[in-house]
């Protein structure tokens, strides 16, 4: 197999200069990494300054500490900007963080693989995933890691792009406006798909409606001849496309209920759905009506890029739910579903739905959803709908925001309240009972792993004590 970066191409990418190691022979990396925890041998380890000032202090670590420990790891090479003491060979270049995007920027120009970059408030990384799986039916596919999708996860995401790739997928985030159009700048995607606009970082940008502008960047970095790809049932669906014809979009197509890829019917994870004008029949392995939609917009992709729509459906049928979005298990007599990675309106309204739609006690666990801004305890009383829509018998909450939520709750639905997720454990345990379906949600910073964590705990006791 041939190399990801040869030290000609890295140097010719960068303008960068070689040093160290064996200079007749240079370098070949197999792959990229920022971590010495998890680098591999063979990978070009890049030396990323995260050191930030957070209230007078820095926080985060200089990456050029851990060189010699990438050369321990036996990395092929390190890109760095500064004198470092290790041996092995050093490509030098003024800053790294460019060093890396000029990395990104090269393997996009050697590539003809057909890309597709996803944003939106929520489901990027299940869309994402969906995508890998579509899109590998009918050629090899990169895909990002994890959500690498940020100023760094972006560029090395695509600087990992090896040249045989058919297809490629990246996840591209934002918390202030000009982020996404820079790093589409990048990855210039001849498909650019918005999943959703939901209230998140309503802290940093006041509206959804600027919230839905940010997304929108997305279209300006699209490839001649791209596609814009937009959820029908999103009210700023109007805006969206409004603003994908102002970036000159080729086509812009719509996917949800109503729209270019649509809807037909969807039960327990079987989906009937048309997709430009053509019927297409699939099965997903994760649950969820929200799943089905980003399985739509994910095929509406695959048509836009002229792929087989019907392989790439029949491969869906592999979707298993993700650690933390969907993904359950059983504890003791209990289902868990466990959604605790995130939360925002939007995916607190999604699980919910999946907590409705589940045989059993309904018990729902939801702690605070982070930076909602001003009307943060609006936004957590206006979950009452969901909670009722979804029949939800019980709901147990944690958080400040959450009081609001817990004010407008009817006695009778009424599990618990308290200030932290560990703080609401005791009163959960006392309450569940065999054949209860319990739905664990809320933003990462709200912690709501130890309450995952708890119940994996008490099912492993049991089951040591049976
Ligand atoms: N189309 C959708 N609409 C609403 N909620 C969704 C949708 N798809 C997924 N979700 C919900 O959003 C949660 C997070 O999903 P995912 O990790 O795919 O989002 P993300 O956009 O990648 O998040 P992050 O910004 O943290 O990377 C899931 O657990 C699920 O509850
Ligand atoms: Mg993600």
């Amino acid at each position: 197999m041939s190399a990801l970066w040869t030290s000609d191409d890295a140097v010719a990418a960068t303008l960068g200069t070689l040093v160290g190691g064996d200079p007749a022979s240079g370098f070949a990396a197999n792959g990229l990494s920022i971590d010495t925890r998890s680098l591999k041998p063979g990978e070009l380890f890049v030396a990323l300054d995260a050191r930030e000032k957070v209230d007078g202090k820095i926080v985060g670590r200089d990456g050029h500490e851990f060189v010699a420990a990438a050369f321990e790891k036996q990395a092929a090479a390190a890109l760095v900007s500064r004198d470092v003491d290790a041996k092995g060979p050093l490509l030098q270049v003024a800053n790294t963080l460019r060093g890396l995007e000029d990395l990104a920027r090269a393997a996009r120009a050697r590539s003809d693989a057909k890309i597709v970059a996803v944003t939106g408030s929520a489901g990027k990384t299940t869309t994402k995933e969906i995508l890998r799986l579509a899109l590998s039916a009918l050629g090899t596919t990169h895909c990002s890691a994890a959500s690498y999708n940020n100023h760094w996860g972006v560029p090395l995401s695509l600087a990992a792009m090896p040249k045989s790739a058919r297809y490629a997928v990246f996840e591209i985030g934002m918390n202030h406006f000009g982020e996404i159009r820079s790093l589409v700048g990048l990855v210039r995607p001849h498909v650019a798909l918005i999943t959703t606009i939901a209230p998140a970082h309503l802290e940093f940008f006041g509206t959804c409606e600027a919230i839905a502008d940010a997304k929108s960047e997305i279209f300006e970095g699209l490839a001649p001849g791209g596609a814009a790809l937009i959820p029908s049932d999103s009210p700023y669906a109007p805006r969206l496309i409004a603003r994908a014809r102002q970036s000159h979009a080729a086509q812009v197509l719509t996917f949800g209920e109503t729209g270019d890829a649509r809807l037909l019917s969807y039960d327990d994870g079987h989906v009937r759905a048309e997709i430009l004008g053509r019927p297409v029949e699939f099965h997903t392995g994760a649950p969820g009506r929200h799943i089905a939609n980003n399985a739509l917009g994910a095929l509406l992709a695959v048509a836009s890029l002229d792929g087989d729509v019907l392989n790439a459906a029949a491969a869906l049928r592999d979707f298993a739910p993700l650690r933390g979005r969907g993904a359950r298990f059983g504890a003791g007599g209990i289902e868990v579903i466990d959604e605790s990675y995130n939360a925002n309106p939007a995916s607190m309204a999604a699980a919910l739905a999946l907590l409705g739609a589940s045989k059993g006690r309904r018990i729902a666990v939801l702690g605070d959803m982070r930076e909602m801004g001003d009307d943060a305890d609006a936004h957590h009383a206006g979950l009452l709908k969901p909670i009722e829509d979804a029949k939800t018998d019980l709901v147990f909450l944690c958080g400040e925001h959450m009081k609001a939520l817990w004010n407008t709750l009817p006695a009778a639905r009424r599990g618990a309240w308290a200030a932290t997720s560990a703080d609401l454990v005791p009163a959960l345990k006392l309450a569940l009972q065999a054949g209860d379906v319990v739905l664990v949600k809320g933003s990462n910073g709200t912690r709501l792993s130890v309450v995952i964590d708890a119940l994996r705990d008490d099912a492993a006791k049991r089951g040591a004590s049976a």
